[in-house]
Parts: C-alpha cells; structure tokens; sequence
C-alpha cells in the first residue's frame, strides 16, 4: 500500500518525540514496564477456512496476548484499540490469565474503539465527538475505566467520554460503521431509482438531509464505498449474527455489501451500454483510484471493482491518481479479494496487463481516449482544463462522473457526453446512440 502522510501527524509527532513519545522495538521490556497496554494489531479477514470472507482473523490480537502474559510482572490495564468481534475481551482475558505465571498478576481488559477517520484522523483525535470505554461492571472494571478516562480528560470534555459495558463498547464500534455504510448504500440505491425517474441524487440528499433527524452528512450517491473497514467491518457483523443464529439480521446487514457491489457493476454497465456497447480497445482514462480523495490508500477502493469490470470487456485503461503509485495500482488490480490485509509475504504478483497504464497527468491519461471516468473525489479534477482535454478526445468523448464533482453544464456546452451518477440522464445515455 502506498501511503502518504495523515494531514498534521507529522506536527504531533515532531511536538511530543522524545518528551512523551518514544518508538522501540523493545516491545516484551516496554510491556513489563507498562501500566496500561494498547493494543492495535491488524484484524485481516479471514480468507480461508472456517468463516473466511467474513469472520476477523484474531491471530495477531491472540499473538499479542500471550505475549504479553509471558512478560508481566505486574497487573495491567489491557485496551482493545483493533477493532474486534464482540465477545473478543472475553477469549483474551483467558489467554492472559493462562499463560501468565505470576499468580499476583491481574488484567483489566478495556475496549476502546478507535472513530478516527483518514484524512482527518487528527482533528477527529483533537476534538472527537465521543470517546468510548468499555469495561467490566464491577468495582474493578470501573476503576479501570476511569484510570483510562483519565488519560482522555487531559483533552476532551468530561461528557464527551462515554462509559459502556465491554460488549456495547465492541458492538458500538462495528454498528457505527455499518450505520454509516448502510446511509452510502441507502443514497446509492436511490441514486438508480433517480436515474430511472429523472431525480436528482443531489437535490434528494440535500432535502432529506435538512431533517435534523438524519443530518446532512454521509449522503454523498457515489461509485461505491471502499476503505480498509466499511466492508470488512459490516461482514463481521454479518459473521457475528450469524454465528448466534440471527439469520435475518445477517441478511439485512450483508445487503449493505450487496447494494455497495451492485452500484460498482451498475457503473460498468452505464459505461458500456452508453458507449455503443462495447469497450473494447478503447482507451478509457480513469481519474482517480484511492478510496477517497486526500489520501493515497486503495485499500477496497470502488476503483478495483470498476476497473476490473471496464478490463473484463476489453477497454485499455490509462490510470491518473495524485497520490496512488503504479506499482500499488498493478498490485490491486492483481490481488485476490481481503488477501491485501494479509503480511506481504502472501502479497500476490504485480499486474503487467498491457491493457493498463499509469500515467502521472490528467490531460495525458485523457488524450486519444473515448472517455473519462472519475472515481475518485479529488479536488485537483475540478480545475482540469476540459476544453483542451475535450479537444485531444476521440469522439463522441464521453465523461463518466462517479461522484458528482464536476460542473456538468459546463461540460456539456463544451460538447462531452455527460453521465452523473444519479442525476436526470442525457438522452444519448439514456436511449443509446439512436438519440
Ligand atoms: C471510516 C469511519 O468514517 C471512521 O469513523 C472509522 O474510524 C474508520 O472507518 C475505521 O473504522 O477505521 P474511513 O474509512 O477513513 O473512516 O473513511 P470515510 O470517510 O468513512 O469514507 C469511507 C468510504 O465511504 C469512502 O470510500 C468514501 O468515498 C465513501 N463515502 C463517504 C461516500 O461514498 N459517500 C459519503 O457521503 C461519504
């Protein structure tokens, strides 16, 4: 993965290194040291066997654990920052408890889910809207609540910080995020029906976002969701539910990945059928491949799935994204699905399709090329010269805009063929060439 720096992170490291901010790979003396541990291993999805391609893979957490029972010789605060399946405390407080061999020696498991978003993981860190700990209801657990709330009351308001049980606080955290794709799934399905009659996406969520009860936010329609934990998240969920035989919750929650795999096929398909039905050897450009813009992370990105789609039916693609690499760009479009979350070792070859270019400008990803097809939400495709782009395009030249970013008006009297996700169709899209 090719990643870029967090937005401030940099400044916050500089400021607390060597004052209260220390790396080491020292890890079993710094643990015996510790009072409180965090612990923020991966949790991969599983790709094989029991629950693969849904259940999280808690080998790393496991590994962590008896770790840390071998080298403590004192009692610890343990905070779970990975986020886990619920029930994970539990099956980690037994393998602390067996495998340390200091009798005296005791853990108080926390959950602490993480909320920080990319891109803005600093100021959501500075100013978060809650902060959530979860701990056992006894004495103990509360107290141990309270020594990490502590730790928080340095910066954040005291209401800010909401006191759970353990199994709330590792629910809240999977729940927020299925929530949150459920709204992007929920506008997306509506997008197809706007498509289908003549409403538009963006007057839609800006009208139901005026209801104080749903709020403006995470109502942008766009190509598909993505990111390392949107998806993963909602099909451990999903593994969860139906693991204690609640079926019919399973299936609500797993629709919200359907509905997100749809819309990416949905896509592919406008593409297609409104280039005359075929693709073949035609250059495509595609701006755009992270996951979303500021970011140089491909992980899930909608844009695998779609440009997957787009090579299946034979287009040439020549790729443009600010931040993303080629080799990063060769190596999702070759990666099997959830192995990107597993060590390198397992990483699989790195595309050379011939079918695929990575190019590191707009209007040379765009010249020769029978259309333009914008994934990604970066700023940078706003104040693209479009006449010029529009001149060195085959034509009819076509722009396939999957996330509404740009001035499609403007495009239009330049003469591009317009598609907009989830707004009122050209007749030339909607009827074919005929039109
Ligand atoms: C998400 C959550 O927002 C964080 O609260 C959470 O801590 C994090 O996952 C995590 O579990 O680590 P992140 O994946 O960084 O954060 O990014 P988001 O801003 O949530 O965007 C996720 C995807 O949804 C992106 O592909 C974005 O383009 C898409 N999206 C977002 C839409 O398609 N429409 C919208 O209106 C909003």
């Amino acid at each position: 993965m090719s990643f870029c720096p967090e937005p401030g992170l940099q400044e916050v490291v500089e400021a607390a290194r060597g004052r209260n901010l220390f790396f080491s790979t020292e890890v079993e003396k710094h643990i015996a040291e510790a009072d409180i541990v965090f612990v923020s291993v991966n949790t991969p999805t599983k790709t094989c066997g029991v629950g693969a391609g849904k259940a999280a893979d808690l080998t790393y957490w496991e590994g962590a654990a008896r770790m840390i029972a071998a080298v403590s010789k004192s009692s610890k605060i343990i905070v779970e920052k990975s986020t886990v399946p619920v029930k994970t405390a539990e099956a980690i407080e037994k393998v602390l408890k067996r495998n340390c061999s200091d009798p005296t020696v005791e853990f108080d498991i926390l959950s602490n889910p993480e909320f920080l978003a990319e891109g803005t993981a600093i100021s959501d860190l500075t100013c978060p809207d809650r902060v959530l700990i979860g701990g056992k209801d006894t004495e103990r657990g509360r107290k141990a609540i309270d020594v990490l709330a502590s730790v928080y009351a340095h910066w954040i308001p005291e209401e800010r910080i909401l006191k759970t049980n353990l199994w709330s606080a590792e629910l809240s955290k999977l729940t927020a995020n299925a929530m949150l794709a459920q709204r992007i799934s929920s506008v997306n399905s509506i997008s197809a029906l706007c498509e289908a009659t003549g409403a538009d996406i963006q007057q839609v969520s800006n009208s139901i976002g005026t209801d104080s009860r749903i709020g403006p936010k995470f109502l942008n329609a766009s190509v598909g969701f993505g990111g390392s934990c949107f998806q993963k998240d909602i099909l451990n969920l999903v593994y969860i539910c139906e693991s204690v035989g609640l079926k019919d919750v399973a299936k609500y929650w797993e629709s919200v990945v359907t509905m997100n795999d749809y819309q990416k096929q949905r896509f592919v398909e406008r593409i297609i059928s409104a280039m005359f039905n075929t693709i073949k050897k035609k250059k495509l450009a595609v701006y755009g491949f992270a996951f979303k813009k500021d970011t140089g992370d491909t992980r899930e990105t909608p844009a695998i799935d779609v440009c997957r789609g787009l090579m299946a039916d034979g287009a040439e693609l020549c790729i443009y994204d600010p931040q993303v690499s080629e080799k990063q760009v060769r190596l999702d479009l070759a990666t099997p699905k959830f192995e990107w979350d597993h060590p390198v070792s397992k990483a699989s070859p790195v595309s050379d399709d011939e079918s695929v270019a990575i190019v590191k400008d707009p209007m040379e990803a765009a010249k020769g090329a029978h259309a333009i097809v914008v994934l990604t939400e970066w700023d940078e495709f706003k104040t693209v010269d479009y006449q010029a782009v529009y001149d060195s395009m085959v034509k009819p030249a076509f722009i396939f805009d999957g996330r509404n970013i740009l001035d499609h008006d403007a495009l239009r009297a330049m003469g591009f063929i317009v598609y907009a996700l989830g707004k009122p169709l050209d007749a030339f899209i909607l009827n074919g060439p005929a039109a």
